[in-house]
């Protein structure tokens, strides 16, 4: 059974507000790729824009570039090992979607490979071409045209960690393969 349910546009900064580390997945010219992430956030709330750090020398960004879209996937702590690997290969030199045998499915709006197994949702991103994205940084900006979250870990527009979704909560690298997971919710007085 898939429990993804659509995230309003309004609540996508959400997703990545509490700094996931995400899969950002590409395809252009009958290739498709996918790559690990530390570095994204969003930047703007309506229409709603993130950003994400995509290495020039990336394959995934010589794909982003020449489609002008990309997924954001938030693996699941299940896919830890999953995450650390698609981090340290480049699709130029094997098919990582194949050789993991990732499924992944068409986003809604672009078209762009997302994974829903083992991820607590996604968005679908238009890049948004800017000079000095072509030839200086590596961050990219990009508008979130559509989301969506596993309705296990995601309701109404809030995080909801429990000891009973730990599989699915998101995960964030301290560096070297070392992640925490995201839980140990505290609320503060007031709120
Ligand atoms: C946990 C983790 C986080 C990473 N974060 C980033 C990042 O934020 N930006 C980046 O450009 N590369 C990051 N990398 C490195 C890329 O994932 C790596 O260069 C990858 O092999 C690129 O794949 P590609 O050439 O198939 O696109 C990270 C790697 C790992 C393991």
């Amino acid at each position: 059974m898939n429990h993804f349910r659509p995230v309003e546009l309004g609540h996508a900064s959400r997703l990545l507000n509490h700094g996931p580390t995400v899969l950002v997945t590409s395809t252009h010219g009958g290739r498709s790729n996918v790559m690990a992430a530390a570095w994204s956030m969003p930047v703007e709330f309506t229409p709603p824009r993130i950003s994400v750090v995509i290495d020039k020398s990336t394959f995934t960004r010589e794909l982003v570039i020449a489609s002008g879209a990309f997924g954001i996937c938030l693996p699941g702590a299940g896919l830890v090992d999953l995450t650390y690997a698609v981090g340290q290969a480049s699709g130029r030199k094997v098919d990582k979607i194949a050789r993991h045998k990732i499924a992944t499915r068409r986003g809604p709006v672009l078209g762009v490979p997302l994974i829903e197994v083992g991820c607590a949702g996604w968005l679908e991103c238009r890049l948004i071409r800017e000079p000095h994205t072509e030839d200086a940084y590596d961050t990219c900006f990009a508008e979130v045209v559509a989301a969506a979250a596993d309705s296990r870990i995601f309701v109404g527009g809030h995080w909801t960690f429990r000891d009973d979704n730990t599989e699915l909560q998101t995960i964030h690298h301290l560096g070297a393969g070392n992640f925490v997971r995201a839980g140990g919710v505290l609320r503060a007085t007031g709120a």
